[in-house]
């Protein structure tokens, strides 16, 4: 067991002690991660390992009191698979819910926008999906010429990752949907359905980390998977309860809120997991979904794409500039970051690493600021956020995201409500109390 950097774990000490921190592994442990997610109607479209659970925002409405108002304003800034949307919408029959998403990841935008909009299309949905799946499958197995380009991402010709013959059957389904005389909304399913079969009809497998080679694994043939996943889809689409609320994923920077919502239509809930500072980089674990749905022309579009992302992963070196450097709280945010900085050790990632540190505390105070202005007076922020262990041996450091946001927020107008430890980490690297997923909720001040 390593001892993790000893300064970094008093200055935690510090500033954990400022706040009220409670463990809140009976409610949360399970929450945190896609419990039930599988299992649930729409959810299940697409699997998100790192999504929270479709049970979390109602057991947080609970807990703030929020359950069975009129009315419900909701934010999620990194919507990912889409879970709040589709759990907020799945709550309007008793509340009028107006929930709002951002997400960058142009795959992962795809699925939750279209995971929200099947929810609120109405059971004539199933329908739809029936017919345009049974143009798809004639398509499929006719001798009609379909349009197959191959995506240009290197790892789709390496055979042992891909099968040709397999990939040949998946890209001929995505044709045959793109060719299919239907609407864009049925077409946009057909293609979530058929993006959900990459991963299971290749070698390749999602560790939560990277997309690693699974030289074991069987592929799956493609027009089976995409089949029972589509069958899935149209019972979803066919038992839908109608839901009056309304709900949208715009694809842009959830740091930003503010370049998207009205400053005047004040939320009553903010509620979000950012990409934890841990080094996963979204547009890397999703490219193969990404590559085959047609989003990256090239290369370079690819690569832009990562730019645009939360500063948690040193996959491209971003700009050394940082906001907070040049405004007034320049030296509270300095004095939050001095002591990990310092424990940052002087090897090659060193510059990757600190680059990391300063660049997720500049989004997330960005994030804090433009989040303040569309609370509601009587609004909450939840956040849900896991800290990370970097380096190793002597030189292993823990980043609490959990209390640097916390204090961050602090600086931008929020009260720390509470801090609710969910889970320790694989604690069996190191005996720090800090490595540990926690949800944290604020108020206005
Ligand atoms: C932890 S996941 C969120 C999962 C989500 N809570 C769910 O249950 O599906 C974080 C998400 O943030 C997205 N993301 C990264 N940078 C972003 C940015 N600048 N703006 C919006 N979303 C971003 C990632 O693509 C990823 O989908």
């Amino acid at each position: 067991m390593i001892n993790a950097n000893p300064t970094v774990e008093a200055h935690y000490e510090v500033l954990e002690a400022e706040w009220k921190s409670v463990d809140g592994s009976l409610d949360f442990e399970r929450l945190v991660v896609p419990t039930g997610n599988s299992e649930s109607p729409f959810h299940r479209w697409f699997h998100l390992k790192e999504a929270f659970s479709v049970d979390l925002l109602p057991v947080i409405l609970k807990k703030l009191n929020f359950d069975g108002r009129g009315e419900l304003r909701v934010l999620d800034c990194f919507a990912g698979g889409g879970t709040t949307l589709v759990s907020a919408l799945e709550q309007s029959s008793e509340t009028c819910v107006n929930a709002t998403g951002i997400e960058q990841n142009p795959f992962l935008h795809h699925v939750s926008s279209t995971k929200v909009d099947a929810l609120r299309a109405g059971s004539q949905l199933g329908q739809q999906l029936e017919t345009a799946y049974k143009e798809v499958v004639h398509l499929c197995d006719s001798d009609a010429s379909l349009v197959t380009q191959m995506p240009s991402l290197s790892t789709f010709s390496n055979e042992a990752y891909f099968p040709p013959h397999l990939l040949s059957s998946l890209l001929r389904i995505k044709a045959a949907i793109q060719r299919a005389d239907t609407s864009v909304l049925t077409r946009n399913v057909l293609l979530t359905a058929a993006a959900s079969c990459v991963e299971s009809t290749s070698r390749l497998r999602r560790d939560g980390r990277a997309l690693r080679y699974a030289s074991e694994r069987q592929p799956r043939e493609p027009m089976e998977e995409f089949s029972a996943r589509v069958q899935q889809m149209i019972e979803d689409a066919e038992s839908a309860r109608p839901t009056s609320g309304f709900g949208t994923v715009l694809r842009g920077d959830g740091r930003r809120p503010l370049l998207y919502v009205d400053e005047s239509a004040k939320k009553d809930l903010i509620i979000f997991s950012p990409p934890y500072p841990n080094n996963i980089d979204y547009t890397e674990i999703y490219k193969t979904e990404a590559w085959y749905l047609d989003f990256y022309a090239d290369a370079q579009q690819f690569r832009s794409q990562r730019f645009k992302t939360l500063r948690s992963h040193p996959s491209v070196r971003f700009s050394d500039e940082y906001e907070y450097e040049s405004s007034s709280d320049a030296a509270s945010v300095r004095e939050l970051l001095a002591p990990i900085l310092e424990a940052v050790p002087d090897d090659r990632y060193a510059t990757g690493r600190k680059q990391l540190i300063k660049g997720y505390a500049d989004d997330m105070l960005t994030l804090f600021r433009q989040c303040r202005r569309i609370i509601s007076d009587s609004g909450r922020l939840v956040y849900v956020v896991g800290n990370s262990a970097h380096g190793s041996g002597d030189a292993l450091f823990v980043i609490a995201a959990d209390l640097i946001m916390a204090r961050l927020a602090e600086l931008a107008n929020w009260h720390v409500d509470e801090i609710s430890v969910a889970r320790n980490l694989r604690r069996r690297i190191t005996n720090s109390k800090f490595l540990r997923e926690s949800v944290v909720t604020l108020s206005p001040v």
